[in-house]
């Protein structure tokens, strides 16, 4: 039989439905819709959980017709409903988990629950097929994470942000320029005219062993060394701007290349048959960044996959697929199901620290 499943996400600021069937990589989306609530936030500087969780109860039916309209089918040809059951803003999550719950019971359709992170990390294989185990790179305004993809349930995570995710890190620099949000594309635009070498960034944690990231600390340099400059011209000029951005990037590559080496060669110790580093998360858009993750994985001799862009950020296609691999190896969930705020993807960890602006991180 080729299952058909319902694709739930509601965990940060999109709310998303999708329609995906089991087939060739290619045709396996039969639709995805994301609503965005930028705009509902952006007088706040940041996702209000309030806001985004009111949002997503108003919107996540009619998310779901369009999905379903889109995909030419109605829930008669659903086979089951997955859904983002965390980590992510308790809220929105509810929100999704509550629908999800209702849909399927109402249809008389299995539920799965869903780790959003495993909705990022299974990603590559729903546009590539591929083959476990990988190295997957998560990388965005809410997660930084190192992780080694065993399963459609076996994660082991090598490393993550202890404070900021890097795009968090890029949307505070940004801000800190007066440059329009989200942070990334404006500090990638500016720093292409600018002087990687003209501000002395510090590169965090890469005098400590391991493949843990920090980035706060490298934003407060771009504010310290703003405000020298403001002190000692009276204002930033647009070369100033310009030379402070491509620092930033440059320090933000130059940490992720380094740790993605360590990464790569503690996965390597485990000689996986087909070695491929996989990367997810908006940040993975910036050409510099990615540029540096082809580098690491051609010197290591690994196969680097990218997913589009569309489905590098929060989806419910992603969903939908590690909820086919979930149900595939006999997963279901019941009417028990919990939002879980918190729900690290590799449970043999100690979680990691920290909150962003994005709530937490795992
Ligand atoms: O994956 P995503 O859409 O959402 C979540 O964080 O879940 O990632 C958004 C983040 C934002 O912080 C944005 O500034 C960053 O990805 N981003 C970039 C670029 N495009 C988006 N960061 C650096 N360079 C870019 N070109
Ligand atoms: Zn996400």
């Amino acid at each position: 039989m080729t299952l058909t499943i319902l694709g739930l996400e509601s965990t940060c600021d999109d709310t998303a439905a999708a329609v995906l069937r089991d087939g060739a990589p290619g045709d396996r989306i039969l639709s995805s819709v994301v609503v965005g609530q930028g705009a509902l936030h952006d007088a706040y500087g940041g996702v209000v959980p309030e806001i985004a969780a009111r949002a997503h109860a108003e919107r996540i039916d009619g998310v779901t017709e369009e999905a379903l309209a889109k995909a030419g089918i109605g829930l008669a040809g659903i086979d089951a409903v997955a859904v983002s059951a965390g980590p992510g803003l308790i809220g929105g999550v509810l929100s999704g988990v509550m629908f999800a719950k209702g849909l399927a019971a109402g249809a008389g359709l299995p539920l799965i629950g869903v780790n959003h992170l495993a909705g990022h990390a299974l990603t590559p294989r729903l546009t590539d097929d591929l083959a476990f185990p990988y190295l997957m790179l998560l990388v965005s305004g809410g997660h930084c994470q190192f992780l080694v993809v065993r399963g459609p349930d076996d994660f082991t995570r090598l490393g993550g942000t202890i404070d900021d995710a890097p795009g968090e890190a890029f949307d505070k620099t940004a801000r800190i320029l007066g440059l329009p949000q989200p942070g990334g594309p404006s500090v990638e635009q500016a720093a292409r005219a600018g002087d990687p070498a003209r501000f002395a960034l510090p590169r965090p944690l890469l005098d400590r062993p391991g493949c843990d990231l920090s980035f706060s600390g490298l934003k407060t340099a771009v504010l310290r060394a703003r405000d020298a400059c403001v002190a000692d011209a009276g204002g930033l000029t647009e070369a100033t701007r310009a030379d402070l951005c491509a620092g930033f990037q440059a320090a933000v590559r130059d940490v992720l290349a380094e740790k993605a080496r360590r990464a790569v060669a503690l996965y390597l110790e485990e000689a996986p048959a087909a070695p491929a580093l996989a990367v997810a998360g908006g940040v993975a858009a910036n050409s510099a960044i990615r540029a540096v993750l082809e580098t690491v994985s051609a010197e290591a001799g690994l196969a680097f996959v990218a997913p589009p862009l569309a489905l590098c950020t929060d989806n419910a296609a992603m969903i939908a697929w590690a909820g086919l691999e979930l149900f595939k190896s006999g997963h279901r969930s019941d009417m028990t199901l919990a939002a879980r705020p918190r729900w690290p993807l590799d449970s043999a960890q100690a979680p990691l620290l920290g909150a962003g602006k994005k709530g937490a991180k795992a």
